[in-house]
């Protein structure tokens, strides 16, 4: 069995759809048990009704579940060029895992949603620093 999780954050649930869709990919590998987990909002309950965030009570995930995972696949909304910053909090969590080596070796991926057509893709797909040793 290899588990893959597909973990995202999506306000308004663009991204969200992107990893229904991820995750009935993955499905079809053989052998493949996949989680579809989303990474926890950080915005007040007051800012996400007047900002009109879609409430999502899919399962949350927490830091430490990185470690369970053969391969995990990130999604993000761009925002203002970059990965939302619930996403950035999340990673920033895993300095434990990252010190214990517990996520070297692992397959990792990403799937972004932007607004415009060139509003970023690229650089919202820079989970980490390009000097930083792989996943
Ligand atoms: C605060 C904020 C910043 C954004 N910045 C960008 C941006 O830099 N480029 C872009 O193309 N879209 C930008 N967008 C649009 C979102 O990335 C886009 O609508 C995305 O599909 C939203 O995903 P979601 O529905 O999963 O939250 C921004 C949206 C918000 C709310």
């Amino acid at each position: 069995m290899t588990r893959i999780l597909v973990l995202y954050y999506s306000s308004y649930g663009h991204v969200l759809i992107l990893a229904d869709a991820v995750a009935e990919g993955a499905r079809t590998g053989p052998g493949a048990a996949v989680d579809l987990r989303r990474i926890p909002e950080t915005v007040p309950a007051d800012i996400r009704k007047s900002a009109g965030f879609v409430e999502d009570d899919a399962p949350a995930a927490s830091p430490a579940n990185l470690a369970d995972y053969y391969g995990i696949l990130f999604g993000t909304p761009t925002r203002f060029g970059l990965m939302a910053g619930q996403v950035k909090q999340f990673i920033d969590q895993a300095g434990g895992l990252w010190m214990r080596n517990e996520l070297v070796g692992k397959v990792a991926g990403v799937f972004v949603s932007t607004g415009s057509q060139h509003g970023g893709h690229e650089a919202t797909m820079q989970l980490q620093s390009p000097t930083a040793e792989p996943m």
